[in-house]
């Protein structure tokens, strides 16, 4: 299964990407987190490892990238960045991190001024997602820079389901109803994720909300804002977080 997690920036999309893919790998899964938020440094934090080189590094930097993109493939889909389809144990070692059965894999990252924009990251997330066979055991959890550019660049293509990760804005909520459209029109299942809601605050949010949607509540923790804080690990169970997990393999199996 692919999940890719979406949503406004902050609203929490890299606590959600990462507390779900502890959960998953303390139930036996094998776990890939694809970090395709091009502009951000937390995630792999949050999962307790140091950032690899990038996919982008992998295939010779932006220039190899954008070559690559200008020639068809030799087996795979799409562009030629893949000859063949990869499994998660063929990912190139070297741009990976891996702990506790969670592998990191970074598709891009800016690092300059006026290094150019993020297109080639978005055409390569893309194709790492179409030309990856995920197995019965597996789960891959791509984690999505803010708003919906990935939309339009088709990185969902590859995926079995979206989750939208929304806090309690006007904002998540005016974004969860394009979330909505465009995941209807690419049909895909679509999930919410409320995250730092009470009950007061999920009811607040369920009036303007398709509650068929709605996956699970993540509460406002100290523990996590700590994390968020100092920058460490999130090395805990969210016992919302574990239902959501069930959420998912319940989908998944049918
Ligand atoms: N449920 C929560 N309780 C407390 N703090 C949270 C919660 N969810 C997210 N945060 C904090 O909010 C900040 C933004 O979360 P993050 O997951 O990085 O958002 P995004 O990836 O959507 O930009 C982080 O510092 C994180 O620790
Ligand atoms: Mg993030």
């Amino acid at each position: 299964m692919k999940v890719l997690v979406c949503g406004k920036g902050g609203s929490g999309k890299s606590t959600v990407a990462a507390l779900l893919a502890k959960s998953m790998a303390k139930r036996g899964y094998r776990v890939l987190v694809a970090d395709s938020d091009e502009s951000n440094y937390g995630l792999h934090r949050q999962l307790g490892m140091e950032l690899p080189p990038t996919l982008m590094d992998h295939f010779g930097g932006r220039r190899g990238v954008k070559e690559k993109m200008g020639r068809p493939s030799q087996g795979g889909e799409g562009p030629g960045f893949f000859d063949g389809r990869w499994t998660i144990d063929e990912i190139p070692p070297e741009a990976t991190a891996e702990k506790d059965g969670i592998k990191l894999l970074a598709i891009g990252k800016i690092h300059d001024f006026g290094e150019g924009c993020a297109c080639p990251m978005g055409s390569l997330s893309r194709n790492f997602l179409d030309n990856l066979s995920v197995g019965e055991k597996e789960m891959v959890i791509v984690d999505t820079e803010a708003g919906i550019e990935h939309f339009g660049r088709g990185v969902e293509a590859g995926c079995d389901a979206i989750l939208a990760v929304l806090d309690p804005s006007f904002e998540s909520i005016l974004l969860s109803k394009k979330i909505a459209e465009i995941s209807e029109k690419i049909n895909k299942p679509l999930y919410f994720v409320l995250n730092r809601v009470d009950d007061e605050r999920k009811a607040a949010m369920m009036e303007s909300l398709d509650g068929r949607r709605v996956a699970a509540a993540i509460p406002e923790t100290e523990e996590i804002f700590r994390a968020g804080l100092s920058g460490t690990e999130l090395d805990l169970i969210v016992k919302e977080m574990e239902g959501l997990a069930d959420f998912l393999l319940l989908r998944k199996t049918g």
